[in-house]
């Protein structure tokens, strides 16, 4: 790894020129409509945002960390020119479960430079922006990293759940229905006992990613990513929740979260690209302490309009985790996965097969739509034959107008697992939402005699490429067009 924490991978990103620096955006405004606008720009840089207005210098944020493919293979220790299929593999392989290793318990860490209790406690001391328009508040937990405690084990889990700043005490806290944080969260409620919770607001992206995924159930995140670096993730203990929490977090709050004490989250811009799940009553954390690095960095991962920051990189990691739920399930043939950016990574996800059996393609499909990275909040899943880029939307969609047949190649789940955040269920009635699996690939009784596509396959197109791909380049275009211009002689 050529960073420790988020201060040593801005430094790293910075030496490759990946970071721009922005003074005197608002919070406000300016800070949200930058990010949005990055979000939607192909190859844009991380921003570390300084001198916000009516913050002390000093006080940063930083967004975009890991739209390129080339800053993700930063993050995760990999040659910065790593391909598509090569940074799936190698992700898969760092994320092994023999590589696991539990955390370090240090006695200090810079994230206790600055220790603020009882009446010091403030909030607003941070430039939380105001990340759409219409948001019910502040966010200052978008790129946020929440650890919560089974209370009948020792497994730590770490999520991101988004964290809104009720006043300079409160903030209130929204977990999914279903996700770990909020089982846990609930069987705390159950019993009347106080949920703990440290929400850590600013981290190394990879700690962030982590949160961010399926990690395996039972499995605590900070395990997996020392497994990752190949070193086990320092933490220290906070006193007061006795949680674990990385030693160089930039900002922690930290307290509980009680059944009974609720107030209005929401409405906030989400990653469906709507304000879907609308105001809420949720839990609020009262902030016991704050504990925060000098000249502290929040990490900005605010949603936006789908594909937005996380949907460019988690296009290659819930792919990766898909290949590898499915080979788990038993699914032979599996070639490729893909979960589209347009819908979230969640919505749209597409599998190619190497057909072998009567059955096997709807086998993918319902698996896909089913297992651990496909079942929450999914809506379409297409299974397509191993001549199809899953990546391409057109070959996809190719694929689904001339080997699909509506009476023949669609299945429906009902009763899935959504949430609060699916705006096309009735607001009233959210909770279920609907499957659907298209089997686009070619009819397994008679296959061989489906007609034959045109095309060359990838290897000849790519010999076309290399010998004939000069034609297309502009400066021959240019050449050729000033030959013909110039006058003859
Ligand atoms: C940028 C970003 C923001 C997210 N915000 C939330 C959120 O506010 N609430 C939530 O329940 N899940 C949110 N998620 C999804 C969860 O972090 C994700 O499902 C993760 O796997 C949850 O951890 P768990 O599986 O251990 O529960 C977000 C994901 C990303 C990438």
């Amino acid at each position: 790894m050529r960073y420790g924490d988020l201060r040593g991978w801005i430094a790293a990103a910075r030496e490759i020129g990946e970071v721009r620096d922005v003074r005197g955006a608002s919070w406000e405004e300016d800070i949200g409509r930058i990010t949005e606008m990055l979000h939607h720009t192909d190859d844009s840089p991380a921003v570390l945002f300084d001198d916000i207005p009516g913050y002390p210098k000093g006080q940063r944020i930083l967004v975009n960390a890991n739209a390129t493919r080339r800053r993700l293979a930063l993050t995760f220790g990999l040659p910065l020119d790593t391909e598509r299929r090569p940074l799936m593999d190698e992700f898969l392989r760092l994320t092994e479960s023999d590589r696991a290793l539990p955390p370090r318990v240090v006695p200090d860490g810079p994230v206790f430079e600055n220790v603020l209790r009882g009446a010091d406690v403030d909030v607003l001391k941070f430039p939380s922006p105001f990340w759409h328009p219409l948001d019910g508040g502040r966010y200052i937990g978008t790129g946020v990293v929440d650890v919560l405690k089974d209370p009948d084990s020792d497994w730590v889990n770490l999520g991101t759940y988004r964290v809104m700043v009720q006043d300079s005490r409160r903030v209130g806290v929204y977990i999914s229905p279903g996700k770990h944080g909020r089982q846990f969260r609930d069987a705390y409620f159950k019993r009347k006992q106080p949920c703990p919770i440290a929400v850590v607001v600013g981290v190394e992206p990879l700690l962030f990613i982590a949160s961010t995924l399926e990690v395996p159930q039972g499995v605590s995140e900070y395990d997996w990513t020392g497994g990752i670096r190949g070193e086990p993730y320092e933490v220290v203990i906070d006193p007061i929740t006795k949680l674990p929490i990385p030693a160089a977090a930039e900002i922690v709050l930290v307290g509980f979260l009680h059944h009974d004490r609720l107030a209005p989250e929401g409405p906030f811009g989400e990653w469906t690209g709507y304000y879907a799940s609308g105001e809420r009553a949720e839990p609020v954390l009262e902030v016991e302490a704050i504990y925060h690095r000098d000249d502290p960095i929040i990490l900005g991962v605010p949603p936006n309009k789908p594909p937005y920051e996380p949907h460019r990189y988690r296009e290659y990691l819930r792919s990766a985790l898909l290949l590898r739920e499915l080979k788990a399930a038993g699914v032979p043939g599996v070639t490729d996965a893909h979960c589209f950016g347009v819908g979230g990574c969640r919505l749209f996800n597409v599998v190619s097969i190497e057909q072998r059996y009567a059955g096997h393609a709807r086998q993918a499909g319902h698996v896909a739509a089913m297992c651990r990275v496909g079942a929450y909040l999914g809506r379409i899943v297409v299974v397509v034959d191993d001549d199809i880029d899953v990546t391409d939307l057109n070959d996809v969609m190719w694929a689904i107008l001339t080997r699909s047949d509506p009476e023949r190649s669609l299945d429906i789940i009902h009763r899935a697992w959504s949430g609060p955040l699916d705006p096309a269920i009735h607001p009233d009635e959210k909770g279920h939402n609907s499957r659907l699996i298209i089997d686009a690939t070619k009819p397994w009784e008679w296959r061989d005699r489906f007609p034959i596509a045109i095309g060359p396959d990838a290897a000849t197109k790519r010999e076309t490429r290399k010998k004939w791909g000069w034609i297309l380049e502009k400066a021959v275009a240019d050449a050729m067009r000033e030959a013909a211009a110039a006058p003859a002689e």
